[in-house]
């Protein structure tokens, strides 16, 4: 969206395009990096699991970024206005925001032989109830590919 090599005030662009913002908007996709802003209100309870490292930055309102730690146990970082969070690679995770919560995020773009999963739980057991894999694809240098992928798993 934005060239690389000039800068441009974040807040501005937000404050002008907000009412018609849609869930998330890109900011860069065609360098080693795809960065963006995401909105509130979502509803989501799949689990991301990223093959690299996501930075979260919470530009308003508060994110409730769930995941699942050591032994699989449900975790939350609470993200207020400001915070800045590093999510390590593989780690499931799902972002969960009410309206009014708006989030910068940086994401590495995936290598040609990367997969990301997504998984979906039992809230009460924490055992996995299913499983897709997706393949991000870097599509000339301009847009990015959502190719779902055969592998899913009922358990
Ligand atoms: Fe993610």
């Amino acid at each position: 969206m934005f060239p690389h090599l000039k800068g441009f005030n974040l807040k501005q662009w937000i404050d002008e395009n907000r009412n018609d913002w849609g869930q998330r908007r890109v900011i860069w996709q065609d360098s080693d990096f795809i960065a963006f802003v995401t909105r509130g209100p979502n509803r989501r309870k799949d689990y991301h699991i990223n093959p690299g490292d996501e930075i979260f930055y919470q530009l308003e309102g508060e994110l409730n970024l769930h995941y699942l730690g050591t032994d699989k146990k449900q975790e939350m970082a609470v993200l207020q206005a400001g915070d800045l969070f590093l999510l390590p690679n593989n780690v499931p995770h799902s972002p969960r925001r009410r309206e009014g919560s708006w989030t910068f995020v940086v994401e590495r773009i995936r290598k040609a032989e990367e997969w990301d999963r997504f998984i979906w739980i039992c809230e009460n057991c924490g055992n996995k109830l299913y499983e897709t894999t997706v393949r991000f694809i870097r599509r000339a240098r301009k847009s990015l590919l959502l190719v779902p992928y055969l592998i899913e798993m009922l358990w």
